[in-house]
């Protein structure tokens, strides 16, 4: 199997991350996971555009095109003969001795490598449990930083509860999940937070708004209050190894009926993204 290291594609066995790298020491660096279907890398645009973007705004400067660094996922993607998986690809401040300031003389480590990915269809069947936690991260979410710390504890939080996801609530309102953008139904309108710097704005979610545009769903970016979560006819969560997975019980409490929605089911059954065919 062959990575992405800088320039090279190498053997996988040959990749070495140095101690001293500050991807490693202080997680200071970003990523993006993508996804691939039937060999090609699905929003690939969007997601190299994105790594671009969260670097510049930690001040990490990629030297090369977006279109040099998708030209470089693909070979990787052909290198493996990956048909159904995903790409995870990041990039590192560079190597220096451990001090918390940077300067400006720094070399970008990027590596990336490709993995199985097994469509979740049971969880996206039957719904999933989640869990509700506080938000506590920072207040720059819209980064896809490597620094996932809160993150992995509300994950592991909510995996030991027996749940698939935790939700954030921020000042009484829902953010996101520790890995996925969350939607709810109240009075018929689907509704999720406004891309801002309190969330990551997913690709999986941009997709799924331009779709329900083009279908004419009603689709609303407004916050969801805690009590409205509660109270709401459906939740699902997206992202890009999830895709769209209803949420069917919240803190041991059922949502709705208890089962997968039918507004949710138009995302998870396929059906709405054959209609578009452009999606999942
Ligand atoms: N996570 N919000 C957070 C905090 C995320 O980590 C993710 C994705 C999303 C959804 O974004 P997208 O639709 O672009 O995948 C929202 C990836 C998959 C991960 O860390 O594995």
């Amino acid at each position: 199997m062959k990575v992405l290291y800088n320039d090279d594609f190498i053997e996988k066995e040959d990749a070495r991350v140095d101690i001293e790298d500050r991807g490693y020491q202080f997680g200071d660096g970003v990523y993006e996971v993508i996804r691939v279907y039937n060999g090609t890398l699905f929003t690939l645009k969007e997601h190299t555009e994105r790594l671009f973007k969260s670097a510049k705004e930690i001040g990490i400067h990629l030297q090369g095109a977006v279109s040099d660094m998708e030209e470089k996922l693909k070979q990787l993607v052909a290198h493996n003969q990956l048909t159904d998986g995903g790409v995870y690809i990041q990039v590192t401040r560079g190597v220096a001795p451990r001090k918390h300031q940077y300067g400006n003389s720094l070399t970008p480590q990027i590596t990336a490598y490709t993995f199985q990915v097994k469509k979740p269809v049971h969880e996206q069947t039957a719904g999933v449990k989640a869990i509700i936690s506080e938000d506590l991260r920072w207040l720059r979410c819209d980064i896809k930083s490597l620094n996932l710390l809160y993150n992995v504890m509300e994950k592991q939080k909510a995996s030991e509860a027996g749940a698939f996801e935790a939700i954030l609530i921020r000042d009484g309102f829902v953010t996101e999940g520790t890995s996925s953008n969350v939607y709810a139904v109240i009075d018929g309108v689907i509704r999720t937070h406004p891309a801002n710097n309190l969330i990551l704005n997913g690709i999986t979610r941009r997709k799924l708004l331009e779709v329900c545009e083009e279908e004419g769903s009603s689709v609303k970016e407004t916050r969801i209050s805690k009590e409205e979560l509660l109270g709401a006819q459906e939740i699902f969560i997206s992202s890009t190894t999830a895709e769209v997975i209803p949420i069917v019980e919240i803190d041991g409490q059922p949502v709705g009926e208890g089962v997968p929605g039918e507004l949710t089911n138009q995302f998870t059954g396929t059906q709405l993204f054959l209609t578009v065919g452009r999606i999942f």
